[in-house]
């Protein structure tokens, strides 16, 4: 009979090490390269994600990740028609050139036509008959009288400005100047639409020069799916609708059934660019690798609302982990990125620095502006919700979203893996994600190291007692 092993090999995570300082000849963080991969075929310029979870990224969190350089994975606890819109609304947001506008037609009412453009975020809508453009709505038709049952026909703006697809961007942005307007339909010789120019979409182009954006220069979004039940026919949805990677996202993702997910995805669909995990060990990255995935998710039990490893006892402190499945990566040139348990740039950096390409991030980032719901306020501070998706409210939202609940379950059947938890109301995500990566490029800069890739071949670590810990905090003086 085979013995469990009495020998313990040591798993450290962030805390328990420092990168030691090197000569650096870097005289301004500016000068240090963030710019990284993010899988086999996709590149950042920030090494950051924001995590698949329902209180961190939907369209909104997505599209300000790329356009500061990084990327939002959009969470899975949704119906198929609202990730994929969800999709479509990154990918909508600051592309150069739009290349289905949403249209309405002349006989629909004013009403029907404002609650399709506020479902879409969009402030309006071209007026198409008969396959021709014949007319534009937008917020400043109906700003002053707005009478939900007139017709879309009798509001709309008739003489619009339109141009050529093909028009140079500079040549639109001086029709745009000239007739003051804020958008500019392309229309064909024979008067069908072919796409949409607007002066938001320029400005946000102008505005971020980082964005991380797709081959026609829209944002970059992934979206995440199962293993189980409608995964194939969601990734194709969501391949139909732009994303650009999808994350095969499983809180055990060394096991047959997302190995074996991974294999069809692959199998059908061969140009997806494909995530997965969570793996915390060689084994996991190996099997995944050779499932054909094109990065690895590596964390298990990091997260700062997992209790996976309080509830089994399974787990891999993060940093062990991360080294682990990077030396796996380097063999076969895959990216890793490393999830949950980041609270600070001083943990992004040595993740990085571990061999990770990537961090995925969750509650650094809850609390924003950004992330899905409400603002609250509990004895007068302002907070928003920040939950594991293996918390007992995630699954059971999940389960009625799906159909699959009913009164005799017993919710003493459920073992519940991540907790609910509340995160102080932080305002907008800019400046979270300007000091992460101030704090990563300070990192870079201490390794020596002008890329992410240099601190990885410099990086030193060393192994800190709880009093170099304690040292390592503001102590001794009451901190403001
Ligand atoms: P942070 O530390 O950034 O971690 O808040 C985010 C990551 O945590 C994982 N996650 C979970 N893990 N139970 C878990 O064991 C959960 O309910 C849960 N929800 C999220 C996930 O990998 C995420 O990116």
């Amino acid at each position: 009979m085979k013995r469990v092993s009495l020998e313990f090999r040591e798993g450290l995570t962030f805390d328990d090490v420092l990168l030691v300082p090197k000569r650096s000849d870097i005289t301004s963080r500016i000068q240090t390269d963030l710019n990284t991969r993010l899988s086999r075929n996709l590149s950042l310029n920030i090494p950051l994600i924001s995590a698949n979870m329902d209180t961190v990224t939907e369209s909104g969190m997505a599209v300000a990740m790329a356009r500061y350089g990084g990327i939002g994975i959009i969470h899975r606890f949704l119906t198929v028609k609202e990730q994929v819109d969800e999709v479509l609304k990154v990918k909508r947001s600051g592309s150069i050139m739009i290349e289905n506008p949403y249209t309405v037609g002349p006989d629909q009412t004013v009403g029907s036509a404002i609650d399709y453009a506020r479902d879409r975020d969009v402030s309006g809508l071209l007026v198409v008959s008969g396959g021709r453009l014949i007319g534009i709505m937008t917020e400043r038709d109906t700003a002053f009288e707005l009478n939900r049952s007139s017709l879309v026909r009798d509001v709309m703006t008739k003489d619009v400005v339109t141009a050529d697809p093909g028009i140079a961007m500079k040549d639109a942005k001086q029709i745009l100047y000239q007739n003051r307007i804020e958008k500019l339909p392309l229309v064909d010789a024979s008067g069908r639409v072919r796409g949409l120019i607007t002066s938001k979409d320029i400005r946000n182009t102008e505005d971020y020069p980082h964005a991380s954006k797709d081959k026609k220069g829209r944002p970059l979004v992934g979206a995440a799916v199962g293993v189980k039940g409608d995964f194939m026919e969601r990734t194709e949805a969501l391949l139909d609708a732009g994303a650009d990677t999808i994350v095969v996202d499983i809180a055990h993702g060394h096991s047959e059934n997302a190995i074996r997910a991974v294999g069809h995805i692959k199998k059908g669909f061969p140009d997806c660019e494909l995530i997965a995990g969570n793996v915390a060990t060689a084994g996991g990255a190996e099997d995944l690798i050779g499932a054909g995935v094109d990065a690895v998710k590596v964390g298990v039990g990091s997260g700062s609302i997992c209790i996976t490893r309080v509830i089994t006892g399974s787990g891999v402190p993060q940093l062990t982990a991360v080294m682990d499945c990077a030396k796996v990566g380097r063999d076969h040139d895959i990216p890793i990125i490393s999830d949950g348990g980041t609270r600070t740039s001083g943990d992004a950096t040595k993740a990085l620095a571990a061999g990770a390409s990537t961090v995925m991030m969750g509650s650094i980032l809850g609390g924003t502006d950004e992330t899905p719901g409400t603002v609250l306020t509990k004895n007068g501070k302002q907070f928003k919700v920040y939950r594991g998706m293996a918390s007992l409210a995630a699954s059971l939202g999940r389960k009625t979203k799906e159909g699959d609940v009913s009164p005799d379950d017993d919710l003493n059947d459920y073992v519940a893996e991540g907790v609910e938890a509340m995160v102080s109301y932080r305002g907008s995500v800019k400046d979270i994600l300007r000091q992460m990566t101030g704090g990563i490029r300070s990192g870079l800069s201490y390794c020596g190291a002008h890329s992410i890739r240099q601190m990885q071949q410099n990086a030193e670590f060393v192994k800190i007692s709880r009093a170099g810990f304690a040292e390592s905090q503001p102590h001794d003086v009451s901190v403001m």
